[in-house]
């Protein structure tokens, strides 16, 4: 797993630290582009933080393809995975500084850094799309050859 630079550790913890809850409006929005109930209660479980970085994602791929409402999905659900963990701010933020470190990591530090693979495989058993899939398992890593290279660029650029 690629964890990425300190800033982006960094500028991560401070976002999560202030998300604030979905606005009803942001609700509507997030509910266009979900399908079906499985997929929305995934959403909906997780953390605010999580479910405001999935909406934030979600709007830069609108902002460049509003045509790929499977690509939008990717984006509102690859961190689905981490809902598992039920780790806070603090404990993500060093189960990401030890695994930086290349410290052991173990238990709920474990699932949060696992988070891609669980993500993908419960994506996968509500029936999502495979690049929807794909991106939970592969966000944090190289491109997989089942994503093409266009829709790589843009899934990964709006996880940030
Ligand atoms: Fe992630
Ligand atoms: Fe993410």
């Amino acid at each position: 797993m690629e964890l990425g630079s300190w800033s982006h550790l960094v500028g991560r913890f401070f976002e999560a630290v202030r998300a604030g809850r979905l606005t009803d409006e942001e609700r509507r929005e997030v509910g266009t582009w979900l399908e079906g109930e499985d997929e929305s209660a995934v959403y909906w479980e997780q953390p605010v933080a999580d479910q405001r970085h999935g909406l934030e994602s979600a709007r830069r791929v609108v902002a460049v393809r509003p045509d790929r409402g499977d690509l939008v999905r990717a984006a509102l659900l690859h961190d689905v995975g981490k809902r598992h963990a039920k780790l806070g701010v603090i404990g993500r933020s060093l189960a990401s500084l030890f695994a930086k470190l290349r410290l052991p990591v173990r238990g709920r530090w474990r699932r949060d850094l696992d988070h891609g693979a669980l993500g993908a495989e419960e994506l996968a058993s509500l029936g999502s799309g495979i690049v929807i899939t794909e991106f939970a398992r592969h966000h944090h890593g190289r491109r997989p050859a089942t994503i093409p290279v266009d829709e790589w660029h843009v899934l990964r650029s709006a996880d940030r």
